[in-house]
């Protein structure tokens, strides 16, 4: 198929994404932009300098310039035009639900307070959902290089919020820390009525997949590539229909895989698991959701069936009710059935 072809077909797809982190939408553009507006001095003189530096070896080299951009985040407005942006972005992707991550951590250990944060995301969120129409849910995320006492206060300023917030997740460098270092936080904020998901698999190995599920109890693995690893998790994961974020031009770009071609997610699929596609960190990988499907369809040769089932898959794991997940997966499959 003509490449211009395959953009159209994923183009015109109705798409849910699950797994992209607030911050690393904030464009080289528009980081210059509130930079100057804040007096904030970036350490790149230019967009294409700061540019340049977007390669990476790994995670941590990735998270280092990834919170060294935050940093010009300062007032409510800021978060409101990340989150804006972002939101008019996926919506000209066709895009129509999103559950995003944002790290209150990365702001409120700067002095921002929790309130300005989650102001700024929220009004951006529900102005795409009443100008847009697209649905969302909010899911906080707890810093893993930092201790589970600093995660269970940003618990704590959450709960005056927690009507605008769905989930918690668990994200930062994965290597030497592991999901069992949070199951006291994870409880507690189960309790509070948060769902639960967490990075878990994507440097690390499968046994912190095993620890997301056993001791976290979370109901989604944001990654989990290492699971192929361990015949006994991935059955369990077929088996217990526990749906796999999958990132794949963040797995390129941060060298958890070699090449594109390698990517697990047709795998996957043909395994029965419940594989779905997001960005990640877009601003720094290199696309959002068009570009994921495009990029891994190519390399992987996906069939429309496969294409169709990562829609599909997408919305079945989301947080969407039952009715609404249904209406979305009915509009999926007529868009496969217009174009077959
Ligand atoms: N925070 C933002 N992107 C991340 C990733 N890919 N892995 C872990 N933490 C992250
Ligand atoms: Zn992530």
């Amino acid at each position: 198929m003509e490449s211009s072809d395959l953009k159209k077909i994923i183009q015109g797809i109705p798409k849910a994404e699950l797994h992209m982190h607030l911050e690393g939408s904030l464009e080289p553009e528009l980081m210059f932009e509130i930079a100057g507006r804040n007096d904030i001095t970036l350490e790149y003189d230019s967009i294409e300098l700061l540019k340049e530096a977007y390669s990476f070896n790994n995670l941590q080299e990735f998270l280092d310039i990834y919170y060294t951009g935050a940093q010009v985040l300062i007032h409510e407005q800021d978060f409101f035009d990340l989150t804006w942006a972002y939101l008019t972005k996926v919506h000209s992707q066709n895009v129509v639900h999103v559950e995003v991550f944002f790290d209150p951590q990365t702001h409120t250990d700067r002095g921002i307070g929790f309130d300005v944060v989650i102001n700024g995301i929220h009004r951006a969120l529900e102005k795409a959902k009443t100008e847009l129409h697209i649905s969302y849910k909010l899911i906080m995320s707890y810093l893993r290089h930092l201790s589970e006492e600093a995660a269970l206060q940003t618990l704590e300023s959450s709960i005056p919020f927690k009507h605008w917030i769905d989930g918690v997740g668990l994200d930062s460098s994965e290597r030497s820390n592991p999901p069992s270092k949070f199951v006291n936080v994870f409880e507690a904020s189960a309790k509070h009525g948060y769902k639960l998901v967490a990075h878990a698999g994507e440097e690390g190995p499968a046994s912190y997949i095993w620890e997301a599920l056993d001791l976290l109890k979370v109901v989604r693995i944001d990654h989990g590539n290492r699971c192929l690893d361990d015949d006994a998790l991935f059955q369990r994961i077929v088996e217990q229909k526990i749906p796999l974020t999958l990132c794949p031009l963040s797995n390129v770009a941060l060298k958890v895989i070699d090449k594109m071609e390698d990517h697990p997610v047709a795998t996957m699929l043909d395994k029965g698991i419940i594989a779905t596609i997001h960005s990640d960190d877009p601003a720094y990988f290199g696309g959002y959701m068009n570009e994921n499907y495009y990029e891994t369809a190519k390399a992987l040769n996906l069939t429309m069936n496969q294409l169709m089932q990562l829609a599909v898959n997408a919305f079945e794991a989301s947080w969407l009710s039952q009715e609404a997940k249904e209406k979305q997966i009915d509009k999926v499959r007529n868009y496969f059935n217009l174009i077959s």
